[in-house]
């Protein structure tokens, strides 16, 4: 069992843990992710560990459905009956003079501020490009700045920043800083519409994906993904992969048929809670 210790709710929907899971935390290292189940039986959900900190490790997640909800009902001290990890492949990043671009959509921001920081730590020039839906959705805004020497904010409805997608930013800081490498994370259809854009612009890219997952060993194929034409595991080939060579239609299919249960599912968890769908959008 593995007790939570602190909760905060960063946004609307949007929580932070701190779970004690001091074997975990020993061997985590930048992208690296764990498996949790809220409740005994329940559904396995990916999460990237944001940081780990003496025994505990930091999780960020977003309310999507009922296994997430009944994450978000958890209150310390309760604790997880599963989590396991750390798993995937943590990418080894080179000391050097290249600059990183980190572009970030909403609860991505999450997954990428290991990554960013490890990065900055390594000597290697951070610039950053974070995006939401509108401001208060905007997570982890002080401490992507504090590894990143420039952070561009963008806002779909204009409330912060650059009113428009994260996407719109790229070619503008593209032709300002040398960049060499690009790192996006979020939503599926923000990663694919960056890939885009850096393809053209022939800057290699790294995406992480949230496949499903169930076992995160490589057995049942829940989490499969054609990268290149060939079949990969996202949780043991990944979670990164080139950007350029994924293919994020069908990506998108399998997690589409999946949501579409998911919905049903949460509209039911919700109707039982006494929460009306219709009144709650
Ligand atoms: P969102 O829909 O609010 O989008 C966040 C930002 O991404 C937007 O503000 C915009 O700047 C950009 N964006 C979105 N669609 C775009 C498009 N078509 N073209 C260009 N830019 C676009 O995101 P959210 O609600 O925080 O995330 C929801 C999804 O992200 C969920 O499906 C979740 O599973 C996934 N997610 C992925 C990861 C990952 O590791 N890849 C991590 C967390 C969440
Ligand atoms: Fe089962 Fe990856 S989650 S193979």
């Amino acid at each position: 069992m593995f007790e939570i210790v602190d909760k905060e709710l960063l946004a609307p929907g949007i929580y932070r843990i701190l779970v004690k899971a001091p074997l975990v935390a020993a061997k985590a290292a930048p992208g690296h992710f764990v498996i949790v189940q809220a409740i005994e039986d329940g559904e396995r959900i990916p999460l990237t560990i944001v940081s780990a900190q003496d025994d505990c490790i930091e999780l960020i997640f977003q309310v999507m459905g009922v296994s997430t909800a009944l994450l978000a009902e958890l209150e310390p001290p309760a604790k997880l009956p599963a989590l396991l990890g750390p798993l995937g492949i943590a990418p080894e990043v080179s000391p050097g003079e290249g600059t990183v671009l980190c572009v970030a959509g909403g609860v991505g921001a999450a997954p990428i501020l290991p990554r960013a920081r490890d990065y900055h730590q390594k000597g290697r020039k951070v610039v950053t490009i974070l995006g939401a839906r509108s401001k208060e959705l905007l997570l982890l805004v002080d401490r992507l700045q504090e590894v990143s020497s420039e952070l561009h904010i963008c806002t779909d409805d204009g409330s912060a920043g650059h009113h428009g997608f994260v996407t719109d930013l790229i070619p503008e800081v593209s032709r300002r800083h040398k960049i060499e490498e690009v790192l996006a994370i979020g939503p599926l259809p923000m990663m694919a519409a960056v890939c885009k854009i850096t393809k053209q612009l022939s800057l290699p890219t790294t995406v992480s994906l949230n496949a499903l997952m169930v076992d995160g060993t490589g057995m049942c194929g829940a989490c499969r993904v054609a990268v290149g034409g060939e079949t990969k595991f996202t949780c043991v080939d990944g979670p990164e992969f080139d950007g350029h060579l994924v293919d994020f239609t069908g990506l998108a299919n399998r997690l589409c048929q999946y949501r579409e249960y998911e919905q049903t599912a949460y509209d039911g968890y919700r109707k039982e809670r006494g929460e009306c769908q219709c009144l709650n959008g």
